[in-house]
């Protein structure tokens, strides 16, 4: 089976690994420092802090951020569970927004309409190397605000999760824009130490907040001090060991995407039944994934499958995550109203991406969906 995503460890993750494991560098120290260096200075942040997912990040930002239960909280109706249920889990209230017709990108227009009084966060998701335009989100938040007199102070997280080293149109890295930045390194990630994640920030005082809610709300444990929400939410050295290793081969990762994404592109953009949605790799964006729109789907991936070829549906709408939905005011909006989502959840794929995937496979892939291309537009004829 080709898998949907491929990523190796080699030599270098277990002899760091070993190292780690040697020098008696077990829990969180020394090691996860020098990868909290390493990854501020490529995003040219001042802070970075380590935690055990990026799931653990978002959720020690909201906490570093103050908000708390009856708070609102702003984010994609179009994005993976975790932002979301980190918001509900602190007894927030998610509030969805629809994404723009053709990314899967949180759509500025949709946020004024959405702020309220109880407004504290937006959480906007620069998916699968995408960038959000963060200056037209600020807008749209004051445009909210002003229209229905409000003066609360609307903090920005940028859930980076699937896009590091990413860069918008203005060359700023993706998760560095905003007044935290959170990013993954999960196994399906450009970088990864199984899971893991971390959050930026270039404000001293939300960097200790954010340390400390991954320490159970307190930076000193043995002084016994806990004063604060939080959680284990730490990495540790054996995990960040394997980080620097993969660290080191960021650029050769980057380039391979870029290769992989080429190939693809040349190999399936003419097709009448498929579109792939585009990644800007002039302007820095990084094609974590391949991704795919075609009405046929579920036919494309049950195809795919029988050719021995795995392949990834889009989430579904966060919508229909009901457990979100207890509270009272959760949706503003009707579950069928998030046109655009609903959109992306049904026709939305990804096809085998991934680092370390042969062009071999990748073009027996692309010959697999060329001749499901030409059925489907043979059926269409036949139909009509
Ligand atoms: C957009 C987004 N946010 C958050 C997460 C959560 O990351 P993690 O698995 O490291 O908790 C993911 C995971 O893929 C993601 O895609």
């Amino acid at each position: 089976m080709i898998p949907w995503w491929f990523t190796q460890f080699s030599d270098d993750e277990i002899q760091a690994f070993a190292g780690a494991v040697r020098k008696k560098k077990i829990t969180q120290g020394s090691i996860c420092l020098e990868l909290e260096k390493n990854i501020a200075s490529f995003l040219k942040v001042p802070y970075a802090a380590l935690t055990s997912s990026c799931s653990g990040a978002l959720f020690c930002s909201l906490i570093a951020l103050g908000i708390k239960p009856g708070d609102e909280v702003i984010l994609p109706a179009h994005t993976f569970i975790a932002a979301a249920n980190a918001v509900h889990l602190l007894g927030a209230k998610v509030v969805l927004a629809d994404v723009l017709p053709d990314f899967p990108l949180l759509d500025p227009e949709n946020i004024p309409a959405l702020i309220s009084e109880s407004t504290r966060a937006v959480i906007a998701v620069n998916l699968n190397g995408r960038c959000v335009d963060i200056q037209k989100i600020r807008c749209a938040i004051q445009q909210g605000l002003q229209k229905k007199n409000l003066k609360n102070k609307i903090r920005i997280i940028e859930d980076s999760a699937q896009s590091f080293a990413s860069k918008d149109n203005f060359g700023r890295y993706a998760g560095t824009r905003a007044d935290i930045g959170v990013f993954s390194m999960g196994i399906t990630k450009l970088f990864s130490t199984g899971e893991g994640g971390f959050a930026v920030t270039s404000d001293p005082g939300t960097d200790q907040k954010i340390r400390e809610a991954r320490n159970h709300g307190s930076v000193a444990l043995k002084k016994n001090s806990f004063v604060n929400p939080g959680f284990n939410l730490r990495l540790t050295d054996m995990m960040a060991s394997v980080g620097l290793a993969q660290f080191a081969k960021i650029n050769d990762k980057i380039n391979r995407l870029i290769e992989l994404y080429s190939l693809y592109e040349s190999g399936i953009a003419d097709l009448k039944s498929i579109r792939l949605i585009r990644t800007d790799i002039e302007k820095g964006q990084i094609p974590l994934w391949i991704e795919i729109m075609t009405p046929a789907r579920d036919q494309l991936g049950s195809f795919l499958e029988k050719h021995g070829i795995q392949t990834k549906a889009f989430h579904p709408c966060l919508s229909f995550s009901t457990h979100l939905f207890n509270h009272e005011t959760t949706v503003r909006q009707d579950k069928g109203s998030f046109i655009n989502s609903s959109r992306f959840a049904s026709q939305g794929l990804v096809l085998p991406s991934g680092p370390d995937q042969s062009n071999e496979d990748i073009m027996k892939v692309i010959s697999v969906i060329r001749e499901f291309d030409i059925n489907q537009c043979q059926t269409n004829l036949t139909e009509e």
